[in-house]
């Protein structure tokens, strides 16, 4: 059995991990945000638009807000040639799920997604660690219950764009680790590209010698820094 997240609930409306000692998203602008860095910060819409399907992965699952919001703009998105819409692959891994009822509530204050967030809530049973696949319309979701290491060790394919959203490094220093870092590297194809909310130092250092080029960008709203990249 996996082990349970520990949550208290800000507001009665935010989750945050006591274990982690940091917020599953940010409490004003959860979505906003999400899209600002981990979508815009891959180049998503841009690649749809030509015709790709890039495989996405992230580290960590959470909530699921980032996998729901992407298969959203997946499904608005067209392809400029043949005017079709992207089919989304999602890759991610999460040590600590939340039990369905807790993921029901952190995701309904997002009314926007809640037809899709109805979907994933539907088929939640995180009772089992390893691979499960969920199979939805235009999206595919391969979720590893268990330790992001062993996720990465037997990816069911290579991901070209990343979502690296693991709590702050400070308290969850494992999921930003170098060692981490070079299993990213390794589950990537050759053009991956990879975007996070943190731009610490020591986690830069860290995705420069797995093998990344990283670059500052603008924060989202008042923050400072973000990091986009790419596989050299
Ligand atoms: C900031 S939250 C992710 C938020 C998520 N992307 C969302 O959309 O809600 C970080 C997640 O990483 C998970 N995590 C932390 N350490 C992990 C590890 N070593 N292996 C796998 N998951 C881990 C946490 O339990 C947490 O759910």
């Amino acid at each position: 059995m996996p082990k349970p997240p520990e949550l208290v609930w800000l507001d009665n409306l935010t989750p945050k991990s006591t274990r982690f000692d940091d917020t599953y998203y940010t409490r004003e602008s959860g979505i906003e945000e999400s899209r600002y860095v981990f979508l815009d910060g891959n180049s998503l819409p841009e690649r749809w638009q030509a015709g790709a399907e890039p495989v996405v992965g992230e580290l960590g699952f959470g909530t699921g807000l980032n996998f729901l919001i992407t298969w959203q703009a997946a499904l608005s998105a067209r392809n400029v040639t043949s005017g079709t819409a992207p089919h989304l692959t999602f890759i991610s891994v999460e040590k600590y799920p939340l039990d369905r009822d807790s993921l029901a509530k952190a995701l309904s204050p997002w009314q926007d997604i809640s037809p899709l967030a109805s979907e994933l809530i539907a088929s939640w049973q995180p009772d089992t660690e390893g691979w499960r696949q969920h199979d939805f319309q235009s999206a595919t979701l391969h979720l590893f219950i268990g330790e992001a290491s062993d996720a990465l060790a037997t990816m069911p394919m290579a991901v070209d764009a990343w979502f690296l959203d693991g709590f702050n490094p400070k308290t969850n220093p494992d999921l930003w680790s170098l060692e981490l870092m070079q299993a990213v590297h390794r589950a990537s194809s050759p053009k991956a590209t990879l975007a996070s909310y943190t731009a610490a130092g020591w986690v830069r250092r860290n995705l420069d010698a797995a093998g990344f080029a990283i670059a500052k960008r603008k924060g989202f709203g008042h923050k400072r820094d973000m990091i986009t990249g790419h596989k050299r």
